[in-house]
C-alpha cells in the first residue's frame, strides 16, 4: 500500500485501489482528500498499464459527505470562487472505468462521489442519502442532477426533498447501485467486476464510456450519431482487427490498446 495520507493507493494488475482514508471524519471529502484524489487520478490517467479504477472508504463510510467545517461560515460569493466541486465532475468524465465500492456513510459528497463513477458496487450496510436539505443547502456536487438522469424525477425528488437515507438493499431496488454484496465480500465484489472491465480493450472501453456519458447530456439524434462516429472510428484500431479476426479464426483475442 503506498501513497500519501487521506488516498491510500494500490496497485492491483490493470486495477487502481484508491481508498478514502480520512476515518475520524468519516472520510468527509475535505480539500485535501479532494486534492489528492484528484492527483492521484491525474497519475493513473497517464498510466497505460491501469486499465480501471476503484474508489473505496472503510466499512463504516464511504464519505459523509463534503466537509461542512470547511464551509458553514462560507458566503455565496467565497463558495462560488472555489474550484472544490468541479472535482466531482472531473471524476465524472475520468476517461478510464470507474467503480464505486461502498460501505457504510455515502451521504452527500459522498453519495455524489459514489454517483460520478461509471459503477456501484455497495456492501449490505451501505447508507447512501442527499441530507443537504437538513443542513439548509442542497446538492451541490452533482446530486440533483445525477439522481435525476439515474433515478427518474419522481424518485430524486423525494430524496432530495426529505433527505432521507436508503438501505442499500432500497438502493438496489431503485437502480442507483449495480450489485450489493456481503460487508466481507463488497471489495473483492467491486475489485472482480472492475476485472472485467479491465480485461476489455481500453479504447472500446473508452469510447464506449465517452458514449453513454455523451448520451446523459444532450438529445437522442445527438447521442445517436456520436455513438455512430465513435464506432467508426474503432475501426481503425487494431484492438478492433485483432478482436474481429480472433472471432473468425475461433481463438481469444490478444488486444493491445491500440
Ligand atoms: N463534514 C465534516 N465532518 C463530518 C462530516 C461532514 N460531512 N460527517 C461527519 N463528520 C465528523 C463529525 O463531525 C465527527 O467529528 P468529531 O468527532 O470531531 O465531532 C466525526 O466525523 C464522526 O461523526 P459523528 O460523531 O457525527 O458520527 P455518527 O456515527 O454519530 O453519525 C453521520 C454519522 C450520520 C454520518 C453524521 O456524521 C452526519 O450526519 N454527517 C453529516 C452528513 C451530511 O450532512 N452530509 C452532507 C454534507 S454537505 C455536502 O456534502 C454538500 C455537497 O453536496 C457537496
Amino acid at each position: 500500500m503506498g501513497g500519501s495520507e487521506l488516498i491510500l493507493q494500490e496497485t492491483r494488475g490493470s486495477l487502481a485501489l484508491l481508498r478514502l482514508n480520512r476515518p475520524q471524519a468519516l472520510n468527509a471529502l475535505n480539500h485535501a482528500l479532494m486534492d489528492e484524489l484528484e492527483n492521484a487520478l491525474d497519475r493513473i490517467e497517464k498510466d497505460a498499464a491501469i486499465r480501471a479504477v476503484v474508489i473505496a472508504g472503510s466499512e463504516r463510510a464511504f464519505a459523509a459527505g463534503a466537509d461542512i467545517k470547511e464551509m458553514d461560515s462560507k458566503t455565496s460569493e467565497q463558495m462560488s470562487a472555489d474550484p472544490h466541486l468541479g472535482r466531482w465532475d472531473k471524476l465524472g468524465a475520468f476517461p478510464k472505468p470507474t467503480i464505486a465500492a461502498v460501505s457504510g456513510f455515502a451521504l452527500g459528497g459522498g453519495c455524489e462521489l459514489a454517483l460520478a463513477c461509471d459503477m456501484i458496487v455497495a456492501s449490505e450496510s451501505a447508507v447512501f442519502g442527499q441530507p443537504e436539505i437538513l443542513i439548509g443547502v442542497i446538492p451541490g456536487a452533482g446530486g440533483t442532477v445525477r439522481l435525476a438522469k439515474a433515478l427518474g424525477k419522481q424518485r430524486a425528488m423525494e430524496l432530495v426533498l426529505t433527505g432521507r437515507r436508503v438501505t442499500a438493499r432500497e438502493a438496489a431496488a431503485l437502480g442507483l447501485v449495480n450489485r450489493v454484496a456481503p460487508v466481507e465480500s463488497y471489495l473483492d465484489e467491486a475489485l472482480k467486476l472492475a476485472e472485467q472491465v479491465a480485461a476489455q480493450p481500453p479504447l472500446a472501453a473508452r469510447a464506449a464510456k465517452t458514449s453513454i456519458l455523451h448520451a446523459l447530456d444532450v438529445g437522442l439524434s445527438d447521442a445517436l450519431s456520436a455513438e455512430r462516429r465513435l464506432f467508426w472510428e474503432l475501426f481503425d484500431t487494431e484492438d478492433q482487427k485483432e478482436g474481429m479476426k480472433a472471432f473468425v479464426e475461433k481463438r481469444k483475442a490478444v488486444f493491445r490498446g491500440r
